[in-house]
């Protein structure tokens, strides 16, 4: 078991029955209620290891959401809220979120704005979760087609990651998840970005030394600025374009979270080439290493269009201009660049010849 340094949580890497999940819940929460959030994929294909496990957890009141991004939203947040007022649970009880990045979010939210704050667990199941959406405090919900959009920042009281949950998750959510443990190889550890490229076309073998690496990253960042005043905005490489993407083709099209990050990645090494002296030589590596992986979907001039206006909508941009995040080589990443609308026009048409029909 592996026990990383926080901001003030546990956060336990290894088999839960080794963690400190159990004593937790047979003495500080022994009275109290306990609420698991699901979605139908893990209500069936992780819940009954924890229920099977915990005997503490057998009369835990549990919440079905449909799986993915969709549900993180205000009506079924709102549904929660009221779920939770009819089960009469009080800001002592606990909620545990056992799922991927959409249930640690919301499921956070929820409990973060419960009766002005309940506490909460998170148990992440998919890879993505594992070695960034559970980590660094941020939760929350979309507001239509904007990601993200209403959230607040808040810890839980542990986060627990073992590696057995990912065995029943689908091959394209493992790739999701590498995408963001690419991108911590490529904001902060050069040789990380290699050795998770080279574990991408054998994920079975994924190792909890590889994980912990990643972990570290973003534990690490999120230490140092757990607001994001500054060098957390390092996080957001390749999401400026990433989260412009995924809104986008929502409805349409749509693509894994990780999967528009990759492809904002690669959009925004180019602008890098352009604007901090990324090399060209890094910038072919990481086009070849990333597209072969994850295709650019087909987009219009139209589509190019609405993409940038939704990037002139992030969160991330102060006084009417587009921020960014660059790489001035693999391994380092600064933050809080002025894109023009222009560069991003730019960029996209440069791509629109590399764009795959995923249908
Ligand atoms: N808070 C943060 O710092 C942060 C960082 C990155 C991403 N995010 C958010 O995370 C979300 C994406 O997370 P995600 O990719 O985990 O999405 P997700 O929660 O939708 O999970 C992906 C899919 O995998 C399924 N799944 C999860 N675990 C499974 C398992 N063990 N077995 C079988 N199926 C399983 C889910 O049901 C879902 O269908 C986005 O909403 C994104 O905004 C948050």
């Amino acid at each position: 078991m592996r026990r990383i340094e926080t901001n003030g949580y546990s956060l336990e890497v290894g088999s839960l029955l080794d963690s400190s999940f159990s004593e937790l819940l047979s003495t500080k929460y022994a009275t109290s209620k306990k609420i698991i959030i699901v979605d139908e994929n893990t209500h069936e294909h992780c819940l009954s290891y924890l229920i099977t496990n915990f005997e503490a957890l057998s009369e835990s009141e549990i919440v079905v959401l449909t799986p993915g991004e969709d549900s993180k939203q205000m009506s079924l947040t709102y549904n929660i809220w009221e779920a939770l007022t009819e089960y009469g649970v009080t800001r002592y009880d606990l909620i545990i979120n056992l799922g991927g990045g959409v249930i640690t979010d919301m499921g956070g939210f929820i409990a973060s704005c419960y009766k002005r704050g309940c506490d909460f667990i998170n148990i992440p199941t998919s890879l993505l979760a594992m070695v960034d959406a559970s980590i660094g405090g941020k939760t929350g919900i979309n507001l239509g087609h904007f990601k993200n959009q209403i959230g607040v920042f808040s810890n839980p009281v542990a986060l627990y990651i073992d590696r057995l949950f990912l065995d029943t998750l689908p091959e394209e959510e493992m790739l999701s998840g590498f995408a963001e443990m690419l991108k911590h190889g490529l904001i902060s550890d050069e040789a990380l970005f290699h050795d998770v490229c080279a574990q991408i076309d054998e994920p079975d073998e994924l190792s909890y030394e590889l994980l912990v690496r990643c972990i570290e990253v973003k534990n690490e960042v999120v230490k140092k600025d757990p607001l994001e005043d500054g060098h957390r905005k390092i996080l957001n490489f390749g999401h400026t374009v990433g989260h412009a993407i995924e809104g986008h083709y929502m409805n349409t099209h749509p693509l894994s979270h990780g999967h528009a990050v990759a492809i904002g990645m690669v959009l925004e090494a180019y602008v890098s080439v352009k604007m901090v002296g990324l090399s060209q030589e890094s910038y072919d590596l990481i086009e070849k290493s990333i597209l072969s992986k994850y295709p650019i979907p087909k987009f219009s001039n139209e589509d190019i269009q609405l993409m940038i206006e939704m990037m002139q909508n992030d969160k991330k941009n102060r006084a009417g201009k587009i921020k960014c995040c660059l790489l001035p080589k693999i391994g380092s990443c600064t933050y809080d660049h002025t894109v023009t609308s222009e560069m991003f026009l730019e960029t996209l048409m440069h791509f629109k010849n590399k764009q795959v029909n995923l249908n």
